[in-house]
C-alpha cells in the first residue's frame, strides 16, 4: 500500500484530509457527505489530523439533590440504560433526603522523580535546605496561578526504591490544571538538575489523592423495594454485593465500571478529562495493594447508607470548557460554578449509578431493564420513528432473541395495521 499521503497530512486543511482519507481508503458518497457535515472549527483547533466531529447524545440526570440542591445534570453517554438508572438512583436517594457530599481542600500533585539516588538523606537535606526556592521556581514558572490564590503550596519526599519522588503540592484553583502542573514540575526539576542532581522525569500524577471527594447517600428501607422484594430485603442483597466487590476483584471492576458510567459521562458533558478522572479512581481502588469498591453500602438502622470517597481533580474552566458552546451550555443547564461542585455532582451520581445497578443485581437482575431500552435502540436503529420506537420494543421484547431483520419486520407490521 502506498502511504505517501500520510506525510505531512497534519499540515493540510480539514477538507483536503477528508478528500484524503475518501480517496485513499474509499469511502462512498454517504460516509464523505457525513463527514463533511460533522466537520467544525473548533474540532480542528484542539486536534491534530482532524476530521470531524464524532457524535454522542447527550441527555440530564433529573432529581439529584446534592447538599440540599436540586441538580439536573447533563450526561454525555452512548449506553442505553446509564441515565435512566442514574435518574432512578438519584430520585431514591433524594426522597431520603439527598447526598451529602464534603467540602475539602484541594490539591494537585505534580513529580519530579530521581533515580537511583546514592544518599536519600542527602536529598532530603537538600530539599530541605531549599523547600521555599523549589516552590517558588515552581511558582515562577506559571505566576497566573499563584495570583488567583493558587500555586504550589508544599511538597514532599516519597521513596520508592529504587526511585525518590519529589511531589510538589499545588492548588490549581478551579482548572484541572494539568499543563500548569507539569510547567510547576519541570521548573523544580530544571532546578534541581543545575545542582547537581539526575532527574527521570516530571509530570502531574493522576492519583490526586489530596483532590479526594467524599458523598454519603441514606435511603430508606422504603425508598428500595419493589419486584416483589422487601425494603429490607434489598437493602441485604446490596449490602452483600458491596461486601463482595471488597473481597473479590473481578466483582469490584464490574462494581467500579457502573459508578465511572455515571462520572465519565458527567465530566464529558463538562468538558473534563475524564481518562485522568478514570486512572485515579482505578488507581485509588487499589491503594491498599488489593483492588476494591471505591463504594460501600452497610444497613445503619432502617436506612441503607452509601458511602464512597474516590480523586476528583476536575475543573470548571481551561482545556476545551471555554472554547466549546455545548459545554458552555452544559454549565448552564447544570448551574454548577465551582469544581468542588463538579466534583460533589460528578460523584453523587456515580453512587446514584452504582444505587441503581446493585438494586437491580439485588432483585430481577440487569438484564430487565437493560434489555428494554436495547429494544428501543433496536427499533430506532431500524428507522422507527420515536412513537413507534415503543410499539416495536414492545413486540421485541416478546421474542427471545430479537435481531435487526425482525426489528425491520414488526415495523412495517405496525406501519402497515
Ligand atoms: C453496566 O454498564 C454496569 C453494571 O454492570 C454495573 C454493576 O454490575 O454494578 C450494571
Amino acid at each position: 500500500m502506498n502511504n505517501n499521503w500520510q506525510h505531512g497530512f497534519y499540515r493540510r486543511s480539514t477538507q483536503e484530509r477528508q478528500e484524503i482519507i475518501s480517496r485513499q481508503l474509499h469511502l462512498d458518497n454517504d460516509h464523505q457527505r457525513l463527514m463533511a457535515d460533522h466537520a467544525t472549527s473548533l474540532g480542528n483547533q484542539l486536534i491534530e489530523n482532524y476530521l470531524t466531529d464524532y457524535q454522542l447524545p447527550e441527555g440530564v440526570a433529573v432529581g439529584l439533590v446534592v447538599n440540599g440542591r436540586d441538580y439536573t445534570v447533563p450526561m454525555v453517554v452512548e449506553e442505553p440504560s446509564v441515565i435512566a438508572a442514574a435518574s432512578n438512583g438519584a430520585q431514591r436517594v433524594a426522597r431520603s433526603g439527598g447526598f451529602t457530599a464534603s467540602n475539602e481542600e484541594r490539591m494537585m500533585i505534580g513529580q519530579v522523580v530521581f533515580k537511583d539516588v546514592d544518599d536519600p538523606a542527602e536529598l532530603k537535606k537538600w530539599v530541605h535546605a531549599n523547600y521555599q526556592r523549589i516552590l517558588s521556581t515552581a511558582n515562577a514558572a506559571h505566576p497566573s496561578m499563584q495570583k488567583r490564590g493558587g500555586g504550589a503550596k508544599g511538597l514532599r519526599l516519597r521513596e520508592e526504591p529504587p526511585f525518590v519522588s519529589l511531589d510538589l503540592q499545588i492548588d490549581v484553583c478551579e482548572a484541572m490544571g494539568a499543563n500548569c502542573v507539569n510547567t510547576m514540575a519541570e521548573a523544580a526539576a530544571e532546578l534541581m538538575r543545575q545542582h547537581g542532581w539526575e532527574v527521570s522525569a516530571a509530570i502531574l500524577s493522576n492519583l490526586a489523592t489530596e483532590s479526594c471527594q467524599t458523598v454519603t447517600a441514606r435511603v430508606d428501607f422504603d425508598n428500595l423495594g419493589g419486584h416483589g422484594f422487601s425494603g429490607a430485603e434489598t437493602a441485604q442483597g446490596i449490602a452483600d454485593l458491596s461486601t463482595l466487590a471488597q473481597v473479590d476483584p473481578y466483582r469490584a471492576a464490574t462494581h467500579n465500571k457502573g459508578i465511572m458510567n455515571g462520572i465519565d459521562a458527567v465530566m464529558i458533558a463538562a468538558g473534563n478529562d475524564w481518562r485522568a478522572i478514570e486512572s485515579g479512581a482505578h488507581a485509588y481502588a487499589a491503594r491498599n495493594g488489593q483492588y476494591r469498591g471505591l463504594s460501600t453500602w452497610q444497613i445503619e438502622g432502617q436506612q441503607l447508607v452509601g458511602r464512597m470517597t474516590l480523586p476528583m481533580p476536575t475543573g470548571v474552566v481551561g482545556g476545551s470548557i471555554g472554547l466549546n458552546p455545548q459545554t458552555r451550555m452544559n454549565y448552564q443547564i447544570s448551574g454548577i460554578q465551582t469544581a468542588q461542585q463538579l466534583a460533589q455532582v460528578a460523584a453523587s451520581v456515580g453512587l446514584a449509578q452504582n444505587l441503581a445497578a446493585l438494586r437491580a443485581l439485588a432483585t430481577n437482575g440487569i438484564q430487565a431493564g437493560h434489555m428494554k431500552l436495547q429494544y428501543r435502540s433496536l427499533a430506532l436503529s431500524v428507522g422507527a420513528t420515536p412513537k413507534e420506537a415503543p410499539l416495536v420494543a414492545a413486540q421485541l421484547a416478546k421474542i427471545e432473541h430479537p435481531d435487526k431483520q425482525q426489528a425491520k419486520e414488526i415495523l412495517s407490521k405496525i406501519r402497515k395495521d
